[in-house]
Order: structure tokens, then sequence, then C-alpha cells
């Protein structure tokens, strides 16, 4: 299986997030999120198990599903919190629009993939968030980025340098291109919010 030291690391921050933001779910109906680029799938196993109420729908592009599908198996059903439930993942590769499923959802998250995706894959990510958010619902962003071309770290810095002499398509992106672009579809920013490592979670809100 996958596993990613990083996520262990990063889990507890971002679960005090998640916390403050996604209103406690309260069966039926709870709270729907869709998780873009899962990964190892260990923060969708962990947020199950911690916040009561929570439906979360993991999802990767197809070459990173098996791995993801078998965390979900030997993991998925592991002590969820009361009312929560990990759904097997979906294939989503955020540049293709036909495989976005239809929402509507209270919340996407997505941990570590803006600098991994090309830009214009950073474009569809965003695109495809605000066409699956319900009114009210929130696009969460986590992971380093600077601020019209300045990074918070140097370490993120070098980051984004290694990054592009890896491959030019990927980069740590810069909040004024995503707030341009969540803007342009309707996404109102509503957070910026610290995290250990130089690391930030942005928050937009779905236009009623
Ligand atoms: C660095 S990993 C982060 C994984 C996990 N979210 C975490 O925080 O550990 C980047 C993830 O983005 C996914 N990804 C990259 N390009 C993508 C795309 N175009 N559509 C959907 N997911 C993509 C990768 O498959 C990978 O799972």
């Amino acid at each position: 299986m996958l596993f990613s030291p990083a996520c262990e690391r990063n889990r507890e921050p971002i679960l005090a997030v998640l916390r403050q933001w996604l209103p406690a779910g309260s069966p039926p109906a709870g709270i729907t999120v869709l998780e873009v680029g899962s990964g190892s799938g260990q923060h969708g196993v962990f947020f199950t198990q911690q916040l009561p109420g929570l439906t979360w729908q993991p999802s990767d592009q197809a070459a990173g599903l098996d791995p993801l599908q078998e965390r979900i198996a030997l993991e998925g059903a592991l002590r969820p919190a009361p009312g929560s439930r990990l759904l097997p993942a979906l294939t989503l590769s955020v540049d293709d629009d036909h495989a976005w499923p239809a929402g509507p959802y209270d919340a996407v998250f997505s941990a570590n993939t803006a600098h991994i995706m090309a830009e214009t894959a950073v474009a569809a990510l965003i695109a495809g968030s605000a066409r699956v958010l319900g009114p009210g619902g929130l696009l969460l962003l986590y992971g380093p980025f600077c601020d019209n071309g300045v990074h918070t770290a140097e370490s993120n810095a070098a980051f984004d340098a290694h990054l592009r002499s890896l491959d030019p398509a990927m980069g740590v992106r810069d909040t004024v291109d995503l707030h341009g672009l969540a803007g342009e579809h309707g996404l109102e920013s509503r957070a910026d919010v610290a995290m250990p490592a130089n690391n930030r979670i942005l928050i937009w809100e779905r236009r009623g």
C-alpha cells in the first residue's frame, strides 16, 4: 500500500480546520466531501474516523486508483465516527469534464495536488469544484502557495525550483492566479489558514 509520512504529519492540523469549517454532520443527510487526488487515501480514512456524519468520496486518476482502493478496502470500515463512511474511490482526472461526479457536495478537499498538476489542470480543478459544489459549499485546497511571485519561505522556493527541474509543468501555485480563477467560477475567498511546514489551506465558498 502507498504510505505518505507527510499525511501522518499534517492530518491533525488539517482536521482542526475541517472541524472549524465543515458544519457538524447530522445523519441521515450529514456532510458530503469529494476529495480530489487522494493518493494513499490516508486522509479519508483518518477524517471519517474523527468527524461524525461525514461521507467522504475519495478519487484519483486511473493510474493511482489500485493502491487507493486497496487502502479503502482494508481500512475504510475501521472505527468510522458515528454516521460517517468512506466510499470506494472514483476515477477522476480533473481535466476530464465527464469524469466529475454530479454532486452536489458540501465541500471539495484537495491536498498537495496543485503543485503537481499542470496549470491547465489546476484551472480544471477549480472549475470542476465550482460545478459540483452546492450553494454555500466550500473548496479547501491544502499545500504550499506563493503570493504574487513571492514565496513564503526559502524551503518553498527550493521546492518550487526542484519541481520545475523535474517537470516544467509542475510548480508551487500563486494565490493571485488561484483567486482569479476562483472568482471566474463564482467562488468567493473565505480564508487563508497558515499550516505547519509553510503550508496553507485556501478556502473558497460557492456563491448561492
Ligand atoms: C503529491 S500527491 C498528493 C496525494 C494526497 N492528496 C496527499 O496529500 O498525500 C498528488 C496527487 O495528485 C494526483 N493528481 C495529479 N494530477 C491529477 C489530475 N490531473 N487529476 C486528478 N488527480 C491528479 C496524483 O495522482 C496524486 O495522487
